[in-house]
């Protein structure tokens, strides 16, 4: 009988439940033995290991988080956690692991494929920064993102005042070009664009100029200082200013429809991989179609970002 683990690691990100939910019901409907790995990376070192059963991934499709929870490894940075965990895993006769996580995590499932274990991974963060796809978790945040912006917009027209909301997203725009696109935000400042200050003031004084009721401004964390630039806009404009960070309010809650999907998708994908033999490669969805990705490209690569979602969004934002 095959035998595959599955983890989560990294950041959470919702919609991985139902990616686990998929990788063991599949594999125990090809009559496969599915252990899930609690704690990430960091729980295969310790080999904090359980079979699981259709019941142990029942009522989860729907919740945010990780059942099998998560964790940021440091040891499995190291030579001797990774040969750790291959022992772990090869002791209970098991080659093939699911990695389900973001860029880090596909690093660590990349390395541990390096020592023979069979890697399948699938791509969940938030951020959307893997390479090649879209990620479980980006439609489930930014949706949140884009709903926090509907709220602020009401309170931000009442008071005629300019909002700075800033966003996750590691060192990747995103969220915070796709929430600020469908939020309508009027300047959306993220880390692959330089900022410009002069213009961003030149903005929010014309809007004021046309009787604009409110300023919205997404920015991506780690751009900009926001309380500076707070400053900056009250000094420049004499507007009064406000701040939201929206933190980790963008990691949980109930995944998307989309989310729900793709996780359903790619976790059945990864499941036939392994019952086809095929080795070390990551799902990826383009297009609409799913597809896989030797796992070496996805760790050497890195995402370009959507300049056209910025020229969108600068446009009719004017
Ligand atoms: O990678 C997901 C993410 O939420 C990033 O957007 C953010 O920079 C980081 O994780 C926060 O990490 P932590 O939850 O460990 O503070």
């Amino acid at each position: 009988m095959q035998k595959l683990a599955v983890l989560t690691s990294g950041g959470d990100a919702s919609g991985m439940n139902a990616a686990i939910r998929a990788v063991v019901r599949s594999a125990i409907y090809l009559k496969m033995q599915v252990y899930g790995v609690y704690q990430g990376f960091e729980g295969l070192i310790a080999g904090n290991l359980k079979e699981m059963t259709l019941g142990s991934v029942a009522d989860i499709i729907h919740r945010g988080g990780t059942i099998l929870q998560t964790s940021r490894s440091e040891s499995f940075r190291q030579e001797k956690g990774i040969e750790q965990a291959k022992k772990n895993l090869l002791e209970q006769g098991i080659e093939n692991l699911v990695v389900i996580g973001g860029n880090g995590s596909l690093r660590g499932g990349y390395e541990i494929s390096r020592l023979g274990i069979n890697v399948i991974g699938i791509p969940a963060t938030i951020d959307n920064d893997v390479v090649y796809t879209r990620s479980i978790g980006y439609d489930t945040a930014v949706n949140t993102v884009l709903d926090a912006i509907n709220h602020i917009r009401d309170t931000a027209s009442s008071h005629g005042r300019v909002f700075i909301i800033e966003v996750m997203g590691r060192d990747c725009g995103e969220i915070a070009l796709a929430a600020g696109v469908a939020g309508g935000a009027e300047s959306i400042l993220i880390p692959e664009i330089e900022t410009d200050l002069e213009q961003l003031i030149t903005k929010i004084q014309a809007g004021m100029d046309r009787g604009k009721l409110h300023s919205i401004i997404i920015v991506a964390e780690g751009v900009y200082p926001v309380m500076d630039l707070q400053n900056y806009i009250l000094e420049k404009t004499g507007q009064d200013t406000r701040i939201t960070i929206l933190g980790h309010i963008q990691r949980g809650g109930t995944p998307t429809a989309a989310d729900r999907i793709l996780a359903s998708q790619m976790g059945k994908m990864a499941v036939d991989c392994i019952a086809n033999g095929q080795k070390n490669v990551m799902i990826a969805v383009r297009e609409e179609r799913l597809l896989t990705i030797p796992l070496r490209e996805v760790v050497n690569g890195s995402k370009t970002p959507e300049l056209e979602m910025f020229e969108l969004a600068r446009i009719l934002s004017i």
